[in-house]
């Protein structure tokens, strides 16, 4: 069964995926099933979105409900689940506005948009520059994929947006020698992501803070990948005691439904005028919907507390695998952002893990990645650790 659906997929859908061979019909909490009936238990989570899992009873009734009322309207009039998103997002962050989008990609790039315009505006025509870190990750399209420090995702696209510049991460020295008057933002995933699950020094962060202060310098995290709850806070800047410009969001704010934003101060956000940016789908009611019953989940009832103890745990497992198994060199992140670094290439484990019913997503160049939904319990936790372990005894 999933053969032939793969056959008709790869008939009419663009050749874009390395996808596994198998087609998901279902979920229900941590678990997924193929077409065929196999079960998997699922530590990718659409990749750091299903941050409730799969059919939470409230997530569906809420949506449910919602679609009976009104399913879209334009940004030519207001709709109530976004101004009730907004002010949730506003309320519990460091940030006074928000804008509405549909992805991580968009957020960023509406990010990038709003800093240029704030550079220009407040210091010259001079002032567009951007300087993001190397081995970063901030999406497919011009703007953020030029942000994105890896060649291998801008190889055969150039020439690429001009006025981005790349220093390495955690390198203080570089990027302050990198900066100049022509500089307007500074783009940093506080916990790269797609780079490999490296977290960045909490001196460099702060330091990075003050020299965007000092020359005013607009300081944007992407945390399309690492907010909403997956360290075991809102937000991973609260993790670092410092509090940027701009962020960007994503993936888990909808927890499967397509929704993006991108936050900012003030003066920041005062920036953009009516008619500098938009997006037609942006702020739409069932997204924002979605984004409310994750808020109130993550908020209400107990679930970050619940992420910061369910991610010690898995910590606490991964370094026990790292202790018995010489091929893992490393294990880093924070809360429900885990990754191992291997000494061997992934991609055979990663396989062998799906075969044995584990689902786990690569990173960087030899990490595994662990982003499970935020309501994992200890026993799922300790049911993957028990098919890694098997996978990595066979070698
Ligand atoms: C940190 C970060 N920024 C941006 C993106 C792009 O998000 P999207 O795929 O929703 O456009 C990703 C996706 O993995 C990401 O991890």
């Amino acid at each position: 069964m999933n053969d032939k659906y793969i056959k008709q997929g790869k008939e009419v859908i663009m050749n874009t995926y390395n996808s596994f061979p198998i087609v998901l019909e279902k979920g229900e909490g941590c678990y997924v099933w193929d077409v065929e009936g196999e079960k998997y238990l699922d530590f990718v989570s659409g990749i750091a979105v299903n941050c409730l899992g799969y059919n939470d009873k409230d997530y569906i009734k809420n949506l449910t409900d919602q679609a009976r009322k009104i399913q879209h309207c334009s940004n030519l009039y207001w709709n109530l689940p976004a101004i009730e998103l907004g002010k949730k997002l506003v309320e519990n962050s460091c940030f006074d506005k928000v804008f509405f989008c549909n992805s991580g990609t968009e957020s960023v790039e509406a990010a990038l948009k709003l800093s240029r315009k704030y550079g220009m505006k407040k210091h010259g025509d001079h002032c567009y520059e951007i300087i993001t870190m190397k081995n970063s990750f901030h999406g497919r399209t011009f703007g953020s994929i030029t942000a994105t420090g890896q060649h291998k995702y801008q190889h055969g696209l150039g020439p690429l947006l001009p006025g981005v510049k790349y220093v390495a991460y955690n390198d203080f020295d570089e990027l302050k020698n990198t900066v100049s008057d022509s500089t307007c933002a500074i783009v940093i995933e506080p916990i790269q992501g797609e780079g490999g699950i490296c977290p960045a020094d909490k001196e460099f962060l702060k330091k990075v803070r003050m020299l965007c202060d000092e020359l005013d310098i607009v300081l944007v995290f992407d945390e399309v990948q690492s907010g909403i709850g997956r360290v075991g806070k809102l937000f991973a800047y609260q993790l670092y005691d410092i509090e940027p410009d701009v962020i960007c969001l994503a993936k888990g704010l909808g927890g499967g439904f397509p929704i993006g934003a991108m936050m900012a101060v003030e003066e920041k956000a005062n920036a953009f005028e009516p008619g500098d940016h938009a997006a037609t789908f942006g702020g739409n009611p069932l997204a924002c919907t979605a984004g409310i019953t994750v808020f109130n989940k993550l908020l209400g009832a107990g679930l970050l507390e619940h992420v910061d103890k369910q991610g010690e745990y898995l910590k606490l497992k991964l370094e026990g695998l790292c202790e018995k198994f010489e091929s893992i060199k490393e294990v880093r992140g924070h809360g429900l952002m885990q990754g191992i670094e291997l000494e061997v290439s992934t991609k055979e484990i990663v396989q062998k893990c799906l075969e044995k019913g584990l689902l786990v997503v690569g990173a960087g160049k030899n990490v595994i990645r662990f982003v499970p939904p935020l309501i994992i319990e200890y026993k799922e936790i300790d049911e993957a650790i028990n098919i890694l372990d098997e996978v990595l005894m066979e070698g």
